[in-house]
């Protein structure tokens, strides 16, 4: 076989999916919703909050504001526009809505939970909180309203450890990511901070994939690879990172290294897409997985949302949990400024 005739069977082999595809045709197909959504949010008094995994032409086409959920959670409380329509997942939409209860928060896509999200209930900590009565309750901005509202502190994957180092207590119960968790313990041990930390069995599903075999084969073939993870993965994984950091903390040690590093980004492939554009004079090996949560939103689903707002994409919460879980969030601004 000829390299030609090699070439000509291979040359349809696109990386990721056909969503990661972007030919001029399909930018000419999506430019009437991207317009008449940029449009209508301008008529509509309607600002965009994008999540960084969210699909490229939402991040680079309509989205006012990007980034990961700590960011995204303090743009929340700045904007001034009367509607907030939150391309993510809908603990994102609650977070929106407890720091923001006069503004209605609209979240498009029809998949809308998180496998964290999901792993635990406001009634399963409640339980937890008799087992541990003397134990701080920390919870991951990963949980339903319901869950924050019965805990202590939350954090994010930006600012956990700051976090747990600071808080006045070393017996700490935190709910619900068991691997990042791990990473904590393992993390306060370098530290040399004494914390007896009880965990729950939660775990993101697109993190948990990752392991250490792929960074060693990577790395077998270019040794001065940059290996870059989220704290959700699993703490092999962490180990042998070069960094660990929340997606706004990967984008910001990416910015810092030299033109022509190439990168091994472990978290979902939205991050990739949006680095490969921001960057072009440094290399990425993405890794192909996807939340299928935030992949659900989409520029049909983002306009007629703008059209046809339904009753089920609107965040209500009742006034109480929205007050405790906002105590919960408050406490997390206030430690993370220590
Ligand atoms: P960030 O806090 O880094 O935005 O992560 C949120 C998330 O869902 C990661 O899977
Ligand atoms: Fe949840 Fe994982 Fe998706 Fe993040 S990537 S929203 S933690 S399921």
């Amino acid at each position: 076989m000829t390299a030609e005739e090699l070439y000509n069977r291979l040359k349809s082999v696109q990386p990721g999916t056909v969503l990661c595809n972007y030919s001029m045709e399909k930018c000419e197909q999506m430019l009437p919703l991207v317009t008449e959504i940029n449009e209508r949010k301008k008529d509509q008094d309607t600002v965009i909050l994008a999540h960084a995994y969210c699909a490229p032409e939402i991040i680079l086409g309509v989205a006012d504001y990007t980034g990961d959920s700590y960011k995204l959670s303090e743009d929340a409380t700045k904007v001034s526009q009367k509607n907030i329509l939150f391309s993510a997942v809908r603990f994102m939409g609650e977070t929106a809505k407890i720091l923001n209860p006069q503004k209605n928060v609209l979240i498009p896509g029809p998949l809308t939970g998180c496998s964290l999200a999901d792993s635990i209930t406001g009634a399963e900590v409640a339980d937890l909180r008799k087992k541990y009565p003397d134990h701080t309750f920390v919870c991951y901005i990963n949980t339903t309203a319901d869950v924050k509202a019965q805990c202590d502190v939350c954090v994010t994957s930006g600012n956990v450890m700051k976090i747990v180092e600071n808080l006045p207590t070393d017996k700490i119960c935190f709910v619900p990511d068991r691997l990042m968790g791990q990473n904590i313990i393992d993390e306060m041990k370098r530290r040399g901070v004494k914390k007896d930390i009880v965990l729950h069995s939660g775990f993101c599903y697109v993190h948990k994939t990752y392991d250490p075999e792929l960074i060693q084969f990577f790395r077998s073939q270019n040794s001065d690879l940059k290996v870059v993870s989220h704290p959700e993965c699993i703490p092999e994984v962490a180990i042998l990172s070069d960094y660990v950091g929340s997606t706004g903390q990967m984008v910001s040690y990416i910015k810092e290294q030299p033109a022509g590093s190439t990168f091994l980004l472990l978290t979902e492939c939205g991050l990739v897409a949006r680095m490969q554009y921001d960057y072009p004079d440094k290399h990425f090996i993405g890794s192909c997985s996807m939340c299928k949560y935030m992949k659900s939103n989409s520029l049909e689903n983002i306009l007629e949302t703008l059209r046809h707002p339904e009753k089920a994409q609107s965040i209500e919460l009742d006034e109480a949990t929205r007050v405790a879980a906002k105590k919960c969030i408050d406490a997390m601004f206030h430690y993370a400024a220590l």
